[in-house]
Order: C-alpha cells, then sequence, then structure tokens
C-alpha cells in the first residue's frame, strides 16, 4: 500500500481523525445541560433521585411522572398520596422500595391516634409490600356504648383532646371486632402500617414506623451504571438517559462511542 492513501483528504484515517477531534472537542466543550440539572439533591439527609424530583429544586424531567416530592421545612421529604403527607424515612434505589410514614404521626410523641385521612391503597405507582396490614381508625366511638363493650373498650386509645361522650378505637383489619365497631362507632379510617410476626408494638409506634412501598417505574440502574442520570423525556413521554455529551435511549456510550472502540 503506497502512502497516499492513508494521507489523502478521504482516507479512512484523515475522517477518523477529523471525527474523533469533533466529537471530543464537542464532549469538552459543552457538558449537557439536563445532565448537570439533575444531580442528585439531599433533603433530610436522603439522596433524591430519579424516579423521584424535588418539586421548585429540581427539573420535572429528572424524575419520573407521579414521583414528585418536597422537601417540607423541617427538611423531610414528603410524598402526598390520596389526602395524606407522608414522611419518607427511607429509600432503597437498588430494591426500588421506600418507607413512609404519616406526617401527623411522624415525630409526634403521642398515645392518641391522630386524625388521618382514609388511603386509596390502589395507586399504580406503588405496590404494598406483604407484610402490610390496613389499621382501623374509629374516631367517633359512642362512649356510653363503648363502656358496656368490654371487649371494645380493649381498643380504646386515650386522646386527651376528646369529650367525654366520644372515644377513638383501633385495631388491626383482621380483628372479629370490626362489625361490632362500626356499629358503635360509624364509619373509620384505614391506614396501612406494616406487622411483623410475633411481634408486640403499640399503635402509635406502628403507625411511627409506617410501611414500605415498591414503586413501579423504570429501572434506572443501566444507565446510573453507565454514568448517566435517569430522567424522562415529557414530550415523547419516555425514558431518558441523560448523559454528558446528550441524552440516550437508555444508557451512556451506546450510540457512536462503540463505533470508535
Ligand atoms: C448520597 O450520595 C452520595 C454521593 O453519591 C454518597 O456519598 C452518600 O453516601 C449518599 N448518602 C446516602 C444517605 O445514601
Ligand atoms: C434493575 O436492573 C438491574 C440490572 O438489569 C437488576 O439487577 C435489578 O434487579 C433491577 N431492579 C429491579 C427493582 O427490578
Ligand atoms: C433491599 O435489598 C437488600 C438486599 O437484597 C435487603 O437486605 C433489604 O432488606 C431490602 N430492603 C427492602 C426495604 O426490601
Ligand atoms: C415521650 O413521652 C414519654 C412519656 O410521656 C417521655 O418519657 C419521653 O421523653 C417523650 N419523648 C419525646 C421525644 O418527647
Ligand atoms: C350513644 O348511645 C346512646 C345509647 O344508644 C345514646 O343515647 C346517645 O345519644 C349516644 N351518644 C352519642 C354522642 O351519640
Ligand atoms: C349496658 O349493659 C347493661 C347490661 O347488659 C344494659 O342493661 C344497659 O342497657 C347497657 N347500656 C347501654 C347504653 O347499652
Ligand atoms: C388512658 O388515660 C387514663 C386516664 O387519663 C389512664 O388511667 C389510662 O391508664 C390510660 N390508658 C392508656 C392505655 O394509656
Ligand atoms: C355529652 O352528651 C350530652 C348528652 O347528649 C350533652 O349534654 C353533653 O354536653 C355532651 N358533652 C360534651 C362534652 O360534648
Ligand atoms: C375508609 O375506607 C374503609 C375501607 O375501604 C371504608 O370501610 C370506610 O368507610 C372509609 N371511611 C371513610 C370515612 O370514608
Ligand atoms: C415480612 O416480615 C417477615 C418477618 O415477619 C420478614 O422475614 C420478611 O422479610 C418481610 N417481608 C418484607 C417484604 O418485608
Ligand atoms: C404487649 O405488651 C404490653 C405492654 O407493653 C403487654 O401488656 C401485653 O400483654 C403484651 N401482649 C402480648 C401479646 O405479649
Amino acid at each position: 500500500m503506497n502512502r497516499s492513501f492513508f494521507l489523502t483528504p478521504f482516507s479512512p484515517v484523515v475522517i477518523l481523525f477529523i471525527a474523533t477531534f469533533f466529537l471530543l472537542a464537542k464532549k469538552a466543550s459543552c457538558t449537557d445541560p439536563q445532565f448537570l440539572a439533575c444531580e442528585p439533591q439531599s433533603c433530610g439527609g436522603q439522596n433524591i433521585s430519579f424516579p423521584f424530583h424535588i418539586q421548585n429544586a429540581q427539573e420535572e424531567y429528572c424524575g419520573y411522572p407521579g414521583f414528585a416530592i418536597s422537601c417540607n421545612e423541617k427538611n423531610k421529604p414528603v410524598l402526598s398520596l390520596s389526602n395524606n403527607e407522608y414522611i419518607i424515612q427511607e429509600i432503597d434505589y437498588q430494591n426500588q422500595s421506600l418507607r413512609l410514614s404519616n406526617a401527623v404521626v411522624f415525630g409526634k410523641n403521642t398515645s392518641c391516634a391522630p386524625q388521618i385521612q382514609n388511603i386509596s391503597l390502589y395507586e399504580d405507582r406503588f405496590r404494598l409490600s406483604t407484610n402490610r396490614t390496613g389499621l382501623f381508625l374509629f374516631y367517633n366511638c359512642n362512649s356510653t356504648l363503648l363502656e358496656n363493650d368490654s371487649k371494645l373498650l380493649k381498643h380504646k386509645v386515650n386522646c386527651s383532646g376528646e369529650n367525654g361522650n366520644v372515644s377513638t378505637v383501633a385495631m388491626l383489619d383482621d380483628n372479629p371486632l370490626l362489625g361490632s365497631a362500626s356499629e358503635k362507632c360509624g364509619a373509620g379510617v384505614v391506614a396501612p402500617v406494616d406487622v411483623y410476626r410475633g411481634e408486640n408494638v403499640s399503635i402509635g409506634k406502628m403507625l411511627e414506623r409506617g410501611f414500605v412501598m415498591n414503586w413501579v417505574a423504570s429501572n434506572c440502574s443501566v444507565c446510573d451504571e453507565s454514568g448517566g442520570r435517569c430522567g424522562f423525556n415529557y414530550n415523547t413521554y419516555q425514558f431518558r438517559c441523560f448523559c454528558p455529551d446528550r441524552p440516550h435511549d437508555r444508557r451512556c456510550n451506546s450510540g457512536e462511542y462503540f463505533f470508535f472502540s
């Protein structure tokens, strides 16, 4: 082979060289703004990243639809479901799970079950774990009727704010006294709690500990391991992997870089 083959303007070597040069120049000159915007943030000592994004602090495209959270004034990450606010106590990005407890309970030292709203447990974003049980809270029990029912009386919880005519009763959803309770108390609300076999914990502790849910969203690990930051394109409604060079479909370095390596 003669030399001019390698050095003529359109020889593969020259094209390769020029292409590489432009690619590197592009990479060095500007890091993709979406990659920069989606840097994980922290709230209350927890890393917040995909599928979550902190409203008003992070771009919406850094999260998955339906996973907006807020960082409250006490620096706790808060997730709203139905009409309840939940403190996110723990996020496990590997298992795609998180532990929540109702914000009205969390951090409060109370023997009384506070006003909790009914939650719809059928969120398509989340799956409740196998140990989840419903804790029924009856806020409007007729005290007169209750005094006569020694079995039900054992489930009474102390609430200092109550007047003498109305009491609060709490019990798990497998309790045979549920029917009798709704007769004397009217409708209850259900709060999800996790119950572990063989343990003996108070209602207050149970509510404070909360429950574990698994989330349903795109799996971020492939993009994450390739050095990218997961996100979402709200125009095409698809997962995106934001990389230092540009957004990719699933992972970084899967496109043009392969050609050269
Ligand atoms: C949060 O992320 C940073 C950097 O990735 C890491 O050093 C730190 O240990 C993480 N913190 C928690 C609580 O996972
Ligand atoms: C996410 O994908 C990784 C790699 O493919 C896999 O190891 C992991 O189990 C997946 N996570 C979940 C929650 O499916
Ligand atoms: C997540 O997975 C790890 C390892 O498989 C396990 O030790 C941990 O208990 C799991 N956490 C949850 C909340 O399921
Ligand atoms: C909670 O109440 C108990 C008993 O009333 C008390 O001993 C404890 O110090 C309180 N804890 C907090 C964090 O206020
Ligand atoms: C409680 O029940 C008793 C007996 O049925 C009834 O007389 C009373 O009015 C009820 N009290 C309230 C506050 O509903
Ligand atoms: C309580 O029980 C007693 C004895 O069974 C009965 O006489 C009384 O009427 C009951 N009171 C109420 C409010 O149901
Ligand atoms: C509820 O309060 C009453 C009176 O204030 C007290 O005698 C009782 O021991 C308390 N019960 C519980 C379970 O704390
Ligand atoms: C309890 O009920 C009685 C009769 O229904 C009523 O006279 C009384 O004011 C009520 N007490 C409170 C604290 O509401
Ligand atoms: C809360 O949900 C439970 C179970 O779904 C239902 O029986 C109850 O009536 C609801 N309570 C209210 C106040 O809507
Ligand atoms: C449910 O509780 C049991 C212990 O009672 C535990 O071994 C198991 O890992 C729990 N399952 C989940 C999904 O947390
Ligand atoms: C649970 O603990 C309470 C006091 O902490 C005790 O009175 C009760 O007997 C215990 N119940 C069981 C089933 O061990």
